[in-house]
């Protein structure tokens, strides 16, 4: 017998272990990608780990899928931190300045803990983590920063301090994966030193556990007929997700809509206020307050946050992406489409790379009511338009952003990463 072959066989240690960091137990679009990411990625090779910095349904989630989860619970000042409130006049030395103090505690309890795990790969999946793990080495690890939004913007005209700090830590990453060519092409401008470490990994879902969902429950939850025509828009509360927009040509849209499809007329805002950052909070009030103010509360429906995606994408005929700010992927728009659900999005960010305007979907001005109301009113009237749309949209996310095969290019982006810290 060879000594090979008399070796006792360890599959663990051959798997190659990846530490994931998540700020926010809060499950929004980065960690829906997260979660989708780990149910594809190939556990014979990789052994997960998930580090969360505060309470929420993505621990039971993770658990949910088998994953192995922890809290390293962040201080409530920095947790509210946010890139909003850094670049805004208002957010002085008392709201951003002073957490900033605890930040390099929180990043040593961090580097501990990553020592004590022993990664071959971290990958950090939004911005926060990306600044704690890249404050303190974490030697025999690769960083991997999994870009989710634009960068940090300018503060009255000068480059921010989240911004400067980004880019003094930019050389710690071995790859930056970005959301979307529009999101690695900001970076690319910004971060000259980020250009080779650059790579654009889509979004991916499980078509099938979207197609899944239970429709009829939903509108019953929710109080809405089986007959109703609903338009719908599945969001966080943030101020820049457009949920006005949608408000406002929904009103339109009851106008100028002959009687008959206007009475079936219904409108969902699904989402809530998740986030404890600064900025968020308060949105779902201020909607209430808006709806009651068009005369719209017979119409629309606040369903708040859900985690039953695919159940809400079943209860619509029409999924609306209204975003006012550009939208750096459109996780939303992917999931709607593998429901099989036809989109109206507006056109801005990464969303043109998920939908050729009147094939898988249709495009909007950002920010333009009117122009969405159209929208909305052709589709209403158009029910076989909507079919096509939805096919095609449905045939698009299994070719292009399926979850297994998105599995296998972070599995790559994985092996380069450690390819590199190894050389
Ligand atoms: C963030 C982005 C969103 C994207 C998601 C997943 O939530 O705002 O556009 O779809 O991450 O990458």
């Amino acid at each position: 017998m060879s000594a090979a072959v008399a070796l006792p066989r360890q599959p663990h240690a051959l798997r190659q272990r990846v530490v994931y960091l998540a700020a926010s137990g809060q499950v929004g679009g980065a960690e829906r990608c997260l979660l989708s990411l780990l149910a594809g990625l190939d556990r014979e090779r990789f052994d997960p780990a998930v580090v969360v910095g505060s309470p929420g349904p993505l621990l039971e989630m993770l658990e949910g899928q088998g994953m192995a989860a922890q809290m390293l619970p962040m201080p409530m000042p920095l947790r509210r931190l946010s890139r909003s409130a850094a670049g805004s006049p208002r957010a002085g030395a008392r709201a951003t300045v002073s957490p900033l103090w605890q930040a390099p505690a929180y990043a040593l309890r961090l580097q501990r803990e990553l020592t004590r795990m022993q990664p071959e790969v971290i990958h950090s999946n939004g911005m926060k983590m990306h600044y704690f793990s890249a404050m303190l080495p974490t030697p025999g690890a690769a960083l991997i920063w999994h870009l989710h939004d634009f960068p940090p913007g300018p503060d009255q005209g000068r480059e921010s301090w989240p911004s400067r700090l980004l880019r003094r830590l930019a050389s710690r990453p071995a790859l930056a994966v970005a959301n979307s060519e529009a999101v690695a092409a900001a970076y690319a401008a910004r971060y000259p030193e980020l250009r080779p470490k650059l790579r654009v990994i889509w979004n991916g879902v499980a078509p099938a556990a979207m197609r899944g969902g239970d429709g009829a429950a939903f509108r019953a939850r929710h109080g809405i007929g089986s007959g109703a025509l609903v338009f719908g828009m599945l969001a966080i509360f943030a101020p820049w997700k457009g949920q006005e927009v949608f408000l406002r040509a929904a009103r339109q849209v009851l106008d100028q809509a002959p009687e008959v499809i206007a009475r079936r007329l219904c409108f969902v805002l699904a989402g809530g206020d998740i986030y404890d950052t600064h900025g968020h909070g308060a949105r779902r009030a201020e909607l209430e307050q808006l709806s009651r103010q068009l005369a719209l509360e017979a119409a629309v429906r606040f369903t708040g946050y859900t985690t039953d995606i695919a159940g809400a994408f079943a209860a619509l005929d029409v999924a609306v992406h209204a975003s006012t700010r550009p939208e750096p992927f459109g996780r939303t728009l992917i999931e709607a489409m593998a429901a099989g659900v036809p989109v109206i999005a507006a056109r801005c960010g990464g969303v043109p790379e998920i939908v050729d305007h009147g094939i898988h979907g249709v495009l909007t001005a950002p920010g333009d009511p009117e122009a969405l109301a159209q929208a909305m009113l052709a589709l209403a009237h158009n029910p076989a338009q909507r079919s096509r749309l939805a096919l095609a949209g449905r045939d698009r996310v299994e070719r292009q952003f399926n979850q297994q095969a998105v599995g296998r290019q972070f599995e790559s982006a994985y092996r380069e990463a450690a390819a590199q810290w190894q050389h």
